[in-house]
């Protein structure tokens, strides 16, 4: 008899962007350009500290999260990435058997999250254009569905959904359930029509927005992710956070990387400029590249993907496959997108 749950045999894992010595590495979303200026300096006085447990309520990166995003600190919750968040949300709205609505191809970890805290999927296909399908996802809520996932922009296809659709889909969702809206990439939207979802509808209390400094800002490494919901939800999901899982050395770390926003925004002003010009080249051999709001893009190759990626590695360049589907190619410094195009001779 197996010593763990036997369902978890038959549920993938996490599968990391691999880093291969030697080779670029453009299979993670992560920014290049090294930490933030005044991070290394905060982390390294951190650490003189790291005999003492940090401050568990997180208190003054909340109230800088708060001063920023003009909210109370009450309604933030911070976490081990957005994606311990996420985890910690579910665990915060779904009893087992509980359903979880999310669009699929998304983000690998909300299937992993939905089975290990016994909620049960619902996953609801994206459209042709490898967009969240929001009617089919309204349509699917039903009595036991607690909450729903929306991904914008969608990770691992770089769409993105507009406000007008939002709010017609807001509008449909029961006040009793939670809507979700991952945020992780935020940053990196140029199309004024996807609304920021604190600002379009944070006045809503069955919303909730989840961000991260892992991407934009720079610490995927240290892991901090925040959560900004009603001050109900907030409290709920502090109350199951793992103690002390924002580490001192991310707290401190967070807070000199929001102090350095304006090199944040050239970082991403570049990453988004880049982003025009790769994929456009790449339209050229793949047109069907779906539109992205990301820093990065997806080839919709299904059974080539993994033979694609292959092809990249032996150029030098690791992109992140997903057999069957599309492979996901983050975008990097000039230089690097450049050997990523010369490895599809373009
Ligand atoms: C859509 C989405 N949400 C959340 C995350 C989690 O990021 P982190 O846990 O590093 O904050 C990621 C990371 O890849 C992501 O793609």
């Amino acid at each position: 008899m197996s010593l763990t749950r036997p369902d978890l045999d038959a549920l993938p894992a996490y599968v990391p962007g691999r880093s291969v010595p030697g080779a670029i590495k453009l299979a993670s979303n992560e920014v290049p350009y090294g930490p933030l200026p005044g991070v290394v300096e905060a982390v390294t006085e951190a650490v003189a500290g790291v005999h003492r447990y940090p401050d568990m309520g997180v208190v003054a990166l909340r109230d800088r999260i708060a001063e920023r995003l003009g909210v109370e600190a009450d309604r933030i919750a911070t976490g081990c990435g957005s994606v311990a968040l996420t985890e910690h949300l579910l665990r915060t709205a779904c009893l087992p058997g509980d359903e979880v609505v999310y669009p699929w191809r998304s983000f690998e970890a909300y299937p992993i999250i939905a089975a290990t805290t016994a909620a049960t999927s619902v996953r609801i296909p994206n459209t042709a254009d490898h967009a969240h399908d929001l009617d089919a996802m309204a349509a699917a809520i039903t009595d036991k569905t607690r909450l729903v996932i929306v991904c914008n922009p969608n990770n691992p296809t770089g769409t993105a959904v507009r406000r007008a659709e939002l709010d017609a889909f807001l509008d449909k969702v029961p006040s009793n359930v939670l809507v979700a809206l991952d945020e992780a990439y935020r940053e990196f939207v140029t199309d004024d029509t996807v609304p920021d979802g604190l600002a379009a509808y944070g006045d809503r209390p069955n919303v909730v927005v989840l961000r991260t400094l892992s991407k934009a800002w720079g610490l995927a490494g240290l892991r901090v992710g925040y959560l900004v919901g009603s001050p109900a939800v907030a409290a709920a999901v502090r109350k199951v956070v793992t103690p002390f899982s924002t580490s001192g050395a991310a707290q401190a770390a967070a807070l000199a990387a929001l102090s350095a926003e304006d090199e944040m925004l050239r970082r991403v002003a570049l990453v988004c400029a880049e982003r025009e010009r790769v994929v456009t080249a790449v339209r050229k051999l793949y047109p069907e590249v779906p539109e992205t709001q990301s820093n990065f893009f997806w080839l919709p190759l299904g059974d080539q993907s993994a033979d694609f990626a292959a092809k990249c590695e032996q150029a030098g360049v690791i992109v992140r496959a997903f057999q069957g589907d599309g492979v996901r190619v983050t975008i990097g410094t000039p230089e690097e997108n450049d050997q990523f195009l010369s490895a599809l001779g373009i």
